[in-house]
């Protein structure tokens, strides 16, 4: 309808999305392919039929599975360049892209593969159509806080293409407390930094990003809402929330996108943000994630358009850029 015509037409900034979880079935199954690798799928229909989460540990589960077929050089740049592909169709001008070092190194694969291969994608997407887009570099929470120190430190001879460290993976039982020193480093390295926090895991954990790790933002952050003082910190404060409506119902963190709560939080006033986290394992990209809450909340146009300026106003581009958009 027209509201999503005006929205897939809007410049928009994208805060949250994994490149890992960009991966689509198709190269999936030619990378495979490629490398003569088995994979326990027949064809695309069975992949993505294997893409019916209970939670976010099963989706981990197959996301992690996955990235296995990535190995060399031009895998990478494959991937980041099919990405920046979907920003240009989605009008996505501005996108700050994580990547899970941890999820390669842990198989072999170092910076020196897998950074050169993202670098070409993004060089020539800037290049052909003026793509800017950034790197989050993302520990893996499940991992020990010095194997986060150990990539750190590996990731050095990059550290002036990496702007942000964040920290992802399952979140319940690995607290933002476990992160504290590895964080501080990066901090006095110059890195911003970010934390998913309140998607699976409580309140607490979205202070614990706050206040053990100092993020500038915090990814999801939907489980806020259980706590009002925290709500009101988020409400004086503005700390950015990414959310990402499609992975939160496809992860069961709602049942049902009617009962999605992005709309109450930006109407108490937080600085929410609308993004889609792994766009080929929940079913869409940016544009998607936008149609999805048309589709299932009473969202009306001034409040779609509060989303997409907060998403510039959420981004780390600088104050000149942001002005060019906004
Ligand atoms: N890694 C990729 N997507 C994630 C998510 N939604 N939560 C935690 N870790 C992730
Ligand atoms: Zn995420």
């Amino acid at each position: 309808d027209e509201l999503k015509h005006w929205v897939a037409s809007l410049p928009k900034v994208e805060l949250h999305l994994h490149i890992e979880g960009s991966l689509e079935p198709d190269l999936m199954m030619a990378l495979a392919e490629k490398h003569q690798l088995e994979l326990p799928y027949a064809n695309i229909e069975e992949v993505k039929n294997a893409y019916d989460f209970e939670d976010l540990q099963s989706f981990l589960d197959i996301y992690y599975f996955g990235a296995s077929v990535l190995k060399d050089e031009d895998d990478f740049y494959q991937l980041m360049w099919s990405y920046l592909l979907t920003c240009k169709e989605d009008n996505v001008v501005h996108a700050e892209i994580m990547f899970d070092p941890q999820t390669h190194t842990e198989r072999g694969i170092g910076f020196d593969v897998f950074m050169p291969g993202f670098k070409r994608a993004m060089q020539q997407a800037q290049q052909e159509w003026g793509q800017s887009c950034l790197l989050i570099m993302s520990f893996l929470r499940h991992l020990t806080e010095q194997s986060a120190i150990e990539t750190l430190q590996a990731s050095t001879p990059y550290l002036n293409d990496i702007t942000a460290v964040g920290l992802d993976s399952g979140e319940l039982g690995n607290p933002p407390e476990k992160f504290t020193k590895v964080f501080k480093m990066a901090k006095e390295l110059g890195l911003k930094r970010v934390a998913h926090a309140g998607e699976e895991g409580p309140p607490d954990y979205v202070w614990g990003a706050l206040k053990a790790l100092d993020v500038h933002r915090i990814d999801h952050g939907v489980r806020s809402i259980e706590d009002p003082v925290l709500i009101a910190f988020l409400i004086d404060s503005q700390h950015p929330l990414t959310v990402c409506p499609l992975s939160n119902t496809k992860l069961k963190v709602f049942k049902h996108m009617q009962h999605h709560n992005v709309l109450q939080l930006l109407d108490l006033g937080l600085m929410a943000t609308i993004n889609a986290d792994d766009p080929s394992y929940f079913g869409g990209y940016l544009n998607d994630n936008y149609f999805a809450i048309i589709d299932h909340l009473p969202i009306e146009k001034h409040q779609l358009e509060q989303l997409v300026k907060n998403s510039f106003n959420a981004s780390f581009m600088s104050e000149e850029h942001k002005l060019k958009w906004l």
